[in-house]
């Protein structure tokens, strides 16, 4: 854990700025292409510079990498390629001493099928591993469940020749599901939570929450025994490791996604996946109605628990959990090309999404650093990174980090042909301009622009980390417009999601005597008083507005 002592509160999570990344992607200290820990701990200050307050690694475990780690052979040692223990720790300590936490993606639901345990339960079905796994005679037992991997999968139960039977996965096939009624399993991953943990880790990224108990008759999701385990594990973090936190990955609809924070004793944080493709709807039908009925539907939520916000990130941007007829308007606006859908979703970066649209950048950004919760940077959308959906699976928005515009995008030495993934050189997104190097000489690049919100983010860390949401009445649908609030502190947030420039009148009389200071010029607007406050806003633009006290109003805009 780390051990600055001004990071010691122990909601820290709520005035977070996350950032995730997979090891592999980062940076490749020793040129065999493939990014390592050693890597990423030589761009730590890079990080720190952004404002990254805690990084979440993707699965770094040892793998036969189907599924790009989530696929775990050996929970308690690192992919040889990524580094070892000692590379690790280093990366820790050095995380640590730069005041940013570190959290791991802890995969539990399933493991690989070349991990030793399900080995050795298909080598000798008398062996107690047997029963770690869960098996059935015939494909007809938790009927119904549904597929996730619809792509590539046509049922939840795979033949096993050796055992003669079917074992369960709700994922890819060589990914066996755990048996959590099996006392032992449900110790094995507490003991890989001590082991990680004791190592220093802040916490973990729970992969795939809603899945671990089967019941007949059931949807097989979000059981109460699930809840139960995860209580558990929450009394074990909290007694053992204090001060770490549990972050829930249960793309659920809101009802069932806010029962992961239990009453303060599950998770502490859960990524807000309701939300998410919700601010895509709203973006391309310039209506911010979808936003706003989906952050009520998720609200309130216990007051140490915190949703994690997200635009994109390492995975298809999920459609699951909307209507069809939502599903099909997603498609239509954000998939035009059949290879960018995968499974329910699609398999694009944020900057390829909105066709590189700066001021539809630095809105949805704008946006995820306002609404309650905890913002997440996945690596390299900060830079405004392209994908390829020609790679296959998700990969295509996993490429190299592009650090300049030298060979590799700065990324590696190695033979380009050794990268584990191509660079991205499509002209719109080509690395020698989409990268750290070049952006951060350019004042007014993505990358800079985010490092300056990250700023102010952080200087209204309280209002806007912690604080109350309360929706303003108005009558233009096309602009979102309420105030966050915490312990007196107000800010005024207004949103135009549209490609108009437009007006709004707001009722602001409850705020009648104080003056909207805009947060990132400090510019003063008028004093409010008790006529109806009216804002021009530009085509996808927003302000942040402290309401302050005129007195504490200075400077050159004191009027
Ligand atoms: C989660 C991960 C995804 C992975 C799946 C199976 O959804 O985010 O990348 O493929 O779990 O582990
Ligand atoms: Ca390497």
């Amino acid at each position: 854990m780390i051990e600055i002592s001004d990071e010691q509160d122990p909601l820290w999570y709520r005035d977070a700025v996350f950032y995730e990344v997979h090891v592999k992607t980062f940076f490749d200290s020793n040129n065999d292409g493939i990014g390592d820990f050693t890597g990423i701990t030589m761009k730590l200050d890079y990080l720190r510079d952004l404002g990254v307050t805690c990084i979440w690694l993707l699965p770094f475990y040892k793998s036969p990498l189907r599924d790009d780690g989530y696929d775990i052979s050996d929970y308690y040692s690192i992919q040889p390629e990524y580094g070892n223990l000692s590379d690790f720790k280093v990366f820790l300590q050095e995380a640590h001493a730069r005041g940013i936490r570190v959290i791991a993606d802890l995969v539990l639901n399933h493991i690989s099928d070349q991990n030793a345990w399900f080995q050795e339960a298909i080598r000798n079905p008398q062996s107690p591993k047997k029963d770690w796994f869960v098996w059935s005679d015939t494909e007809e037992k938790y009927k119904g469940v549904r597929i996730i991997f619809t792509d590539t999968e046509t049922s939840n139960w795979a033949w096993e020749p050796h055992v003669k039977q079917y074992y369960w996965h709700r994922f890819y096939s060589h990914q066996p599901d755990l048996n959590y009624d099996n006392p032992e399993v449900r110790e094995e991953i507490k003991n890989v939570i001590r082991f990680w943990c004791k190592l220093g880790i802040d916490g973990f990224r729970c992969d795939a929450v809603p899945y671990l108990f089967e019941r007949e008759g059931t949807n097989c999701e979000n059981l109460p025994e699930t809840h139960a385990y995860f209580k558990e594990i929450r009394k074990l973090m909290d007694s053992e490791f204090p001060g770490t936190i549990l972050l829930a990955e249960a793309n659920q609809w809101p009802s069932e996604a806010k029962k992961y924070f239990g009453d303060e004793d599950e998770f502490h944080m859960a990524f807000n996946f309701p939300l998410m493709p919700r601010i895509f709807i709203s973006l391309a039908r310039e209506n911010v109605l979808p936003i706003i009925n989906i952050i009520k539907e998720t609200l309130p939520i216990p007051a140490t628990c915190d949703w994690g916000i997200f635009l994109r990130n390492h995975d298809e941007l999920t459609l699951e959990m909307v209507s069809d007829e939502d599903r099909d308007f997603m498609y239509s606006e954000y998939a035009k090309i059949p290879k960018m859908r995968l499974n329910l979703g699609i398999r694009r970066r944020l900057a390829p999404l909105v066709d590189n649209d700066r001021a539809s950048l630095e809105l949805l950004y704008a946006l995820i650093f306002a609404i309650p919760g905890s913002p997440i940077i996945y690596y390299g959308d900060e830079i405004g990174m392209g994908d390829n959906i020609y790679l296959g699976d998700r990969n295509g928005v996993r490429t190299p980090m592009q650090w300049s515009y030298d060979r590799n995008a700065g990324f590696s030495k190695a033979d380009n042909e050794a990268l584990y993934a191509p660079v991205i050189i499509n002209p719109n997104f080509h690395y020698e301009s989409v990268n750290v190097e070049s952006e951060s000489r350019l004042p007014t690049s993505l990358l800079n622009w985010i490092k300056k919100m990250i700023r102010v983010r952080k200087k209204f860390t309280k209002v806007l980390g912690r604080g109350e949401i309360r929706f303003l009445e108005h009558n233009n649908r096309r602009v979102l417009a309420y105030i966050r609030e915490y312990e007196g502190e107000k800010m005024l947030c207004l949103f135009n999601i549209s490609r108009k420039h437009t007006f709004v009148e707001l009722d602001l009389r409850e705020f009648a005597g104080t003056r909207p200071v805009e947060a990132i010029t400090e510019a003063a607007f008028p004093s409010i008083g008790e006529l109806p406050y009216f804002f021009t806003l530009p085509p996808k633009s927003f302000f942040w507005l402290s309401l302050l006290d005129p007195s504490e109003v200075k400077g050159e805009w004191e009027t």
